[in-house]
């Protein structure tokens, strides 16, 4: 299986709640390598930036207020299959219908404050890991 990288976000949730040890344990469990990891405030911009492929959707503006009102957690992931690997830890994106021992079903409150993000593909991995972190900044 091909090692990959994703990039994961822990959202103002989960830092509110001083759950980032808690969670990247988790990832380190599965197998997963945290390579980079930076603790940031995203302005609105950044945000909206970032989610600008859900610009249209109804929620996105609550999106953007939520992913700006406290601190995240942004890193990458490294190890096999990392994208679909995160993506099963993480849960499905409501935690009503996330998995037993999934991150979301264990830690999320609530659709919007579900406590992780990670790429969906193997591609906008990519893009998302070059948005926060230079090619320096990784180390495996
Ligand atoms: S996914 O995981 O991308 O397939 O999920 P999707 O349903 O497309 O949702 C995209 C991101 O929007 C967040 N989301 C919401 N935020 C606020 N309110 C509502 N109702 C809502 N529904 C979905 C969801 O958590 C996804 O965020 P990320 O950071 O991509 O996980």
């Amino acid at each position: 299986m091909a090692i990959e990288r994703t990039l994961s976000i822990l959202k103002p949730d989960a830092t509110r709640r001083n759950l980032t040890g808690k969670i990247n344990a988790r990832f380190e469990e599965a197998g997963l390598r945290i390579i980079a990891q930076r603790r940031i405030l995203m302005s609105e911009a950044i945000a909206g930036q970032f989610y600008a492929v859900h610009r249209e959707r109804p929620f996105f503006k609550d999106l953007v207020s939520f992913m700006t009102s406290g601190p995240v957690v942004v890193q990458v992931l490294e190890g096999e299959n990392a994208v679909a690997k995160n993506r099963e830890i993480m849960g499905a994106t409501n935690p009503a219908n996330a998995a037993p021992g999934t991150i979301r079903k264990d830690f999320a409150e609530s659709i919007e404050a579900n406590s992780v993000h990670g790429s969906d593909s193997l591609e906008n991995a990519a893009i998302e890991v070059a948005f926060f972190f230079a090619t320096s900044e990784i180390v495996a």
